[in-house]
């Protein structure tokens, strides 16, 4: 039987700035259930990003429900939420957010300091462990600065991945990509997907690579279409 890892209800998001309200999504019901690796199409403007951030417990939705392993996020106290967002949940973005002073090694360790109860040890082993996973055990001293494109986006997975979190969300991780490195990097998430059983949800506006997911949900204007 699925298990319904993250469940919207009935989503409203409305962004409310001095002068317009913008309805980035309206309506929205989706269930994302262990172990999918579901794709999110539409057009820019469509409400994909609004959705991952809600997803990722980044921001709140201006109505509706969301549940985190069957249990409503508003009954988390902010304790569990952090917890949830550091351990359950890593990101991935299309411009990869590496911090370019730092080397790939330290990236990776990044959201491990906020962890409690590891040490230095154990933060630097379990950094080492997901880059051999992304295959860059070669550059771990390297900066961001001396990588390709496709190489940054694997230490970016390889920091989402080195807090071993269930869901991974991924907004355009190929967007920056020429399509040899989109491959691989798509690849690379087939990979954790299948053999590692991690959930998916990945934006994306290359209908190959949405063929090769478990599921595709489309957007238009904030609504799902599909
Ligand atoms: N922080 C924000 N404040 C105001 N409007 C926003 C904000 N973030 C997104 N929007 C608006 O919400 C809509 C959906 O945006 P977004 O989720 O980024 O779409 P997509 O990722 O599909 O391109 C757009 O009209 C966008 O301008
Ligand atoms: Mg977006």
């Amino acid at each position: 039987m699925p298990a319904p890892v993250l469940r919207l209800t009935d989503i409203e998001k409305v962004y409310q700035t001095s002068t317009i309200e913008t309805t980035a999504l309206h309506r929205v019901n989706l269930t994302i259930n262990r172990g999918e690796f579901v794709s999110v199409m539409g057009p820019s403007g469509c409400g994909k990003s609004t959705l991952l951030s809600l997803m990722g417990l980044l921001d709140e939705p201006t109505s509706g429900t969301i549940e985190v392993d069957g249990r409503a996020v508003q009954s988390y106290s902010d304790k569990e939420l952090a917890g949830l967002r550091n351990q359950k949940i890593g990101f991935v973005f299309q411009s990869y957010h590496l911090i370019n002073d730092l080397a790939v090694v330290d990236n990776v360790e990044l959201p491990l300091l906020y962890r409690p109860g590891l040490n230095g040890r154990e933060r630097r082993q379990r950094a080492l462990v997901a880059l051999d996973k992304v295959g860059l055990s070669a550059r771990t001293g390297h900066f961001p600065s001396q990588l390709s494109g496709g190489q940054r986006q694997r230490v970016a997975i390889a920091r989402a991945l080195a807090g071993g979190p269930e869901i991974i969300l991924a907004d355009e991780p190929t967007g920056n990509l020429d399509s040899v490195m989109g491959e691989e990097i798509m690849n690379l998430l087939l990979a954790l997907n299948q053999q590692d059983g991690v959930t998916i949800v990945m934006v994306t506006h290359d209908e190959q690579q949405a063929q090769k997911t478990q599921r595709v949900v489309r957007f238009f204007d904030g609504s799902q279409v599909g």
